[in-house]
Formats: C-alpha cells, sequence, structure tokens
C-alpha cells in the first residue's frame, strides 16, 4: 500500500467525525513516522481546508514531524513541576548519554509533576530521575 493510499484510508476512517483533522494526523504519524508536506496537501484536500491551515497544526504540536526519524525518542519533561525538582540539571548528561542514537525531546508535562523529573517513552512512564536513572532509561530506549 503506498503512503497516499494509506493516508486516504485513514481520511476514510474519520469521515463524519467531528473535528478528523488531529486524529487523522495522529494517525498518520504513527503509521508513517511523520506528516510530510505531500500528506498535509492530501488531508487539507480531502478535509476542504488549506494547506496552510493543516501545516499551522502540524507545525504547532511537537508530536508531528515533517520528516521520520527512526531513532529512538525519549521524551522528558521540562515544565514547571519537573523543573522545580531538578530536570535542568540532568538534561545535559542525557543529551550526553543519548548522543545520535536517541533522541531526546523536551515535553511539557506527563501528568507525574509529584514524582519528577519525569520521562517517557512510548507508552512506559518514568518518574522520580536523577541523572543515572535518566542514562539507564536513555541506554535501554
Ligand atoms: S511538570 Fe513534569 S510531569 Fe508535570
Amino acid at each position: 500500500m503506498t503512503d497516499t493510499q494509506t493516508i486516504a484510508t485513514m481520511i476514510e476512517a474519520h469521515a463524519g467525525s467531528e473535528g478528523p483533522l488531529l486524529p487523522i494526523l495522529h494517525d498518520v504519524q504513527r503509521a508513517l513516522g511523520c506528516v510530510s508536506p505531500a500528506s498535509e496537501g492530501q488531508i487539507a484536500a480531502a478535509l476542504n481546508l488549506s494547506r496552510a491551515e493543516v501545516h499551522g497544526v502540524v507545525s504547532f504540536y511537537h508530536d508531528f514531524r515533517e520528516e521520520a526519524d527512526p531513532r529512538p525518542c525519549v521524551e522528558l519533561c521540562r515544565a514547571e513541576a519537573c523543573q522545580a525538582r531538578g530536570v535542568e540539571a540532568i538534561v545535559a548528561r542525557a543529551e550526553a548519554a543519548a548522543g545520535n542514537r536517541v533522541r531526546v525531546a523536551s515535553v511539557y508535562c506527563l501528568g507525574l509533576c509529584s514524582v519528577g523529573p519525569a520521562a517517557r517513552v512510548g507508552d512506559q512512564l518514568h518518574a522520580r530521575l536523577d541523572a543515572a536513572a535518566l542514562a539507564k532509561v536513555i541506554e535501554n530506549a
């Protein structure tokens, strides 16, 4: 199945639903690893939106990427509560542990504010991270 056919299937799956843009974008991101400019155009045409409107949503949310990145991703919370619990002091060591093999992405709240610093890898959440624990999470990603 081509990317165009995959996207068409996803658009069809959300046909008639209210506010289908975000669910379609999430499906495309999950299936193809990105929402490319070509995908934006196809989605825009199907939803009767301008490509600029779709691109505005894609570029606003950090979850969406324009190019696929096959590296594992560790999402590290850098919002206020995790900052107060010391996340900024362990970022540099996390990035050193990640090197080019793992992508460390900043996110802003994982719902673990009282037990931060927190990180997520896929569906797994990690809390109470110090530099060594975070390096281990990155190593296992
Ligand atoms: S601020 Fe980090 S989990 Fe909420």
